[in-house]
């Protein structure tokens, strides 16, 4: 999704910095970026498509804005990246999100020209047309007060920086030489760690001073800093290609993490046995954690919680009382299907638990009980060591539910020694994936715990190698899509020593009959099977090293077909628009 980083300050370095932020903002994914620096009295801006070079040599400003641009309004192009600018060339401004009237908005506005097809550049016309009348901080409330939908906006006029924000995240950092806003707070950590996170429907105006406002009532608000105590995690591939890689290798630890510090399991753990209802939510690889809860819960706690897709949650949650719980599951915490839900869940008074990996999120800051998924920054956009976070927490939640917490860490020990021998066997999973790179379609199947894990295995695949990749529950490929399989057709089938093996195997009989590639991964081979890969039974806890074979086999399908597995096309580290 798109990113924001602007700076401005006494030390002519400006542009030099917001280049440099931008860098540590790239890996959210965008298809474009733009920068304007204040020079000679006037913007020069710089937009291009694709990825940032390393280095940029950019002319000394003491104030500057730039922009990361995923693609909403109007194509991938120069023009329509950002910054936008207005007729005189004089007011410069950056937007995340989706400004929803933007038409009604630019019919209004007769005599100005328009370089893009964006919604962003109306919103700099309206600010031009409204300094007639206002002073430029008053102006831009004026305007933003007028848009519809969840939007950041930074605006410049070479002299301050003004900003506000509904729905979209922004940071403001304070330096020895003056100020950095950005939409993402890891991208200042290397310059300071005294940040302001703006809360909704709030503005800032940044020149040599801060100054904090109430967008509808105008009343000022006294700047709180806070001194956040987490580092900056740089571009920091170490020896690895790629930081999916990297961050598969990490998963050990990860897992290892999740089982040091158990308070916090225990707390929500009393949550949903005083809750009426507990409903869990997520999107992508967090969605899938989710109905893996539905499943741990049953199996190990005889207790039914729901889960829903994020982006579904607003139509199925009528029923939502002062007495349900939202367990609220998000690596980035700013995915916009997650953050909405949760907004309007809290208003009818549902508590709130974030699980996320993004300290100081939204969904961080806007929930009753935080909990950190300790996973370290997540640089790849295929979720990784986040998602085995997630689930190993669920694992342990269903456990401390029934009781038996102690159970739970030792089947999450077993997993991560599993998981260590997977990494020792990796090239077994590259020579699977030079064997099939070429083929169009992969199926994944399993039943019971496997069934999500399939789910999750084709989002790896096909995120990352561009292949349609399906997961299937085994016993819905009779109901349809084994009329796809074809001849030398893969279909992976996870047979876990769990009460799904004799169903889940019958099912990779009557694909084999049909011409099926059987991939098997289970604890013993079978003749059925057209390739072995062993996972020894971890039990509950066999869902985690299933997965990281599924992310073995993405990242090695990616690299053979010349993709980057960290940028794929058209996905976004963190989804912030609808
Ligand atoms: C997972 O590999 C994908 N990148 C995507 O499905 C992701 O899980 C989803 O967008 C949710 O992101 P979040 O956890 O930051 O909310």
């Amino acid at each position: 999704m798109c990113g924001i980083f602007g700076v401005v300050g006494t030390k002519d370095n400006a542009s030099k910095l917001v280049f440099a932020g931008l860098k540590d903002i790239e890996y959210r994914g965008y298809d474009s970026w733009g920068i304007s620096f204040f020079t000679d009295n006037r913007f020069k801006t710089l937009k291009k498509i694709g990825f940032l070079p390393k280095s940029l040599n950019l002319v000394s400003s003491t104030l500057s804005i730039g922009h990361t641009r995923w693609a909403t309004h109007g194509g991938v192009t120069d023009e329509n990246a950002h910054p936008h600018m207005d007729c005189t060339n004089k007011l410069t401004l950056v937007h995340n999100g989706i400004f929803e009237n933007y038409l009604e908005l630019k019919n209004t506005l007769k005599n100005h020209k328009f370089k893009s097809q964006t919604d962003t550049e109306v919103i700099i016309h309206l600010i031009e047309e409204q300094l007639k009348s206002q002073p430029l901080a008053e102006a831009v409330a004026t305007v933003f007060n007028k848009l519809q939908g969840l939007n950041a906006v930074v605006v410049s006029d070479g002299k301050d920086i003004v900003a506000c924000k509904i729905g979209s995240p922004l940071v403001v950092g304070r330096t020895k030489n003056g100020f950095i806003i950005a939409s993402d707070p890891n991208a200042i950590l290397q310059h300071t760690s005294e940040l302001i996170f703006l809360e909704d429907g709030q503005q800032v105006i940044l020149n040599s001073s801060l100054e904090l406002f109430d967008l509808k009532t105008s009343a000022e608000i006294k700047p709180q800093f806070t001194k956040v105590k987490w580092e900056y995690a740089g571009e920091n591939l170490k020896d690895f290609p790629h930081f999916m890689l990297k961050e598969i290798y990490e998963q050990p630890q990860v897992l290892y993490n999740q089982i040091q510090n158990l308070e916090n399991i225990e707390n929500i753990a009393q949550e949903i046995k005083k809750a009426f209802g507990t409903y869990f939510i997520g999107c992508g690889s967090a969605g899938y954690a989710c109905i893996l809860g539905e499943y741990l819960f049953s199996q190990i706690t005889k207790k039914h919680v729901n889960f829903a897709l994020g982006s579904e949650f607003n139509y199925t949650e009528h029923f939502l009382t002062d007495k349900s719980l939202l367990i609220a599951i998000s690596q980035s915490g700013e995915t916009i299907d997650i953050v909405e839900p949760v907004s309007s869940a809290m208003k009818k008074g549902v508590k709130v638990v974030a699980l996320t990996n993004t300290l100081g999120s939204t969904l961080y800051r806007m929930s009753d009980i935080k909990m950190m998924l300790q996973a370290g920054p997540e640089k790849a956009v295929a979720s990784t060591k986040a998602l085995l976070a997630m689930i190993a927490n669920i694992l342990l939640l269903s456990f401390a539910v029934a009781g038996k917490l102690k159970e739970g860490v030792d089947v999450i020990e077993k997993s991560v020694k599993e998981i260590e021998s997977i990494l020792q066997k990796k090239d077994l999973i590259q020579k699977l994936a030079i064997k099939i790179h070429k083929v169009r379609h992969i199926y994944v199947l399993g039943r019971g715990l496997s069934y999500p894990v399939a789910l999750e295995s084709a989002l790896k695949i096909k995120e990352v190698s561009y292949i349609h990749a399906e997961g299937l529950a085994g016993g819905e490929l009779k109901h349809g899509p084994i009329a796809l399989i074809e001849k030398g057709t893969p279909v992976i089938v996870y047979v876990p020593d769990d009460e799904t093996k004799g169903a889940i195997l019958a099912n990779a009989m009557e694909v084999k009959a049909r011409g099926a590639y059987i991939i098997g991964v289970a604890a013993e081979n079978n003749q059925l099977y057209d390739y072995f890969f062993q996972v020894s039974d971890c039990r509950a806890s066999s869902v985690l090293p299933n997965i990281v074979f599924a992310q073995f086999l993405g990242y090695f399908l990616a690299t053979k077909l010349g993709y980057n597995p960290d940028k794929p096309r058209n996905l976004a580290k963190s989804v912030t628009v609808k």
